[in-house]
């Protein structure tokens, strides 16, 4: 582990920095903070460093990763060429949390696209990420830096927890801000469309470029997705959770019924609700109610904390308004869920 200030001025002198970006250009792959979750890094132009990644988490080979730039021109580097729409994108919202999918140019691993025509491509918000990139002098594929199917870390603890003995070295720049990863758009059509959400909103994006669409298979269940990763079950602590969606009587209800059946129960509900409910062995706390980006902060760590301490059969979570970055909170809660979700009908309430 590299500790590092992620504040002061003088970051890319730092030699934890340079060891870092040092590894990265001999094919190693490290881990290092950025403003959504850390990433697991490695040279995009390396089939070596690739290979490394995927073994690391244990990835499935099918799945495209993300290339991280430091400078916004670089994406051209990699791009066929960009576009009216990609280039308001990349102007409203580089440096931050978003990806943008354009046809590449070759100039990558073809280990990194899996294959596809295409790349995603983005612009960290977070002085380590662009201080490790920019060091390197490298395009960086990163994945976030869990093991393949656990919730994404936002603390170096966390890449510990899932990758030690596994890679070069972490860089640990303290938790990560908004806690979700980037939300990914395919710039490559005539409507830009949400293929992952995540940290910037469709709100925002059609405050900058009108009417966005949305993958339908995050709507539907039958539709096969157009972003590889999303179809895999993903973010799920060991036990089996359940979301809930209803009064607190509903909620409580279930808790009793789990009771019945001999199970231990653990509940994943905002600090509004955490003297609420009674009978439970675990109860996570997550964020408050009143601002969504604080649940969208804690959510990895509270569903990583269930692997940890006391076992539970079964957890329960509260659902969460879909308008803002609601909408990426109840993506990650249902697949966490494996799309288990329990509503309480009109009459019940
Ligand atoms: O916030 C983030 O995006 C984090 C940090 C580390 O930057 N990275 C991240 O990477 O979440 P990963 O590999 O865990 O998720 C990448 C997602 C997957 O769902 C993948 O299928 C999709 O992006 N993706 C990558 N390239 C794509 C492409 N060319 N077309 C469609 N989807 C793509
Ligand atoms: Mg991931």
């Amino acid at each position: 582990i590299w500790t590092v200030e992620k504040d002061v001025d003088n970051l890319a002198e730092s030699h934890h920095i340079q060891e870092a970006a040092e590894r990265l250009i001999q094919n190693e792959v490290v881990a290092f903070p950025t403003e959504t979750v850390y990433g697991l890094g490695g040279n995009a132009q390396s089939d070596k460093a690739i290979d490394r990644i995927f073994q690391a988490k244990g990835r499935p080979s099918d799945n495209p990763l993300i290339v991280h730039i430091a400078k916004r021109d670089d994406v051209k580097r990699y791009v066929e060429k960009t576009n009216e729409l990609g280039e308001k994108l990349i102007n409203a919202f580089w440096p931050g949390p978003l990806t943008l999918v354009f046809r590449h140019n070759g100039r990558l691993s073809t280990k990194v696209t899996a294959g596809l025509d295409t790349v995603g491509i983005r612009m960290p918000d977070h002085p380590v990420a662009l201080a490790v990139i920019e060091a390197s002098g490298l395009p960086i594929a990163a994945p976030s830096a869990n093991t393949s199917g656990r919730p994404s870390p936002t603390t170096a603890v966390h890449v510990q927890e899932d990758l030690r003995g596994k890679i070069a070295g972490i860089v640990d720049g303290g938790a990560t801000g908004v806690g979700l990863e980037s939300t990914v758009v395919d710039c490559t059509g005539e409507e830009p469309m949400i293929l992952r959400p995540g940290g910037i909103t469709k709100e925002q994006l059609e405050a900058v470029v009108g009417k966005v669409a949305v993958d339908p298979s995050l709507a539907e269940e039958k539709e096969a997705p157009r972003s590889p990763g999303m179809k895999y079950t993903h973010y799920a602590p060991k036990a089996e959770m359940t979301l809930v969606d209803g009064s607190d009587r509903f909620f409580q209800e279930q808790i009793d019924e789990a009771n019945r059946k001999g199970l231990n129960v653990g509940i994943l509900v905002p600090v509004e609700k955490s003297e609420t409910f009674s009978g439970m062995r675990r109860k996570e706390i997550c964020g408050t109610e009143s601002d969504i980006s604080t649940v969208a902060r804690e959510l990895y760590g509270a569903l990583r904390s269930f692997d940890s301490g006391e076992a539970v059969d079964v957890i329960f979570a509260r659902t969460v308004g879909e308008a803002a970055l609601g909408q990426a909170v109840m993506n990650r809660l249902r697949k966490a869920a494996g799309n288990r979700v329990l509503t309480e009908n009109e009459l019940q309430k």
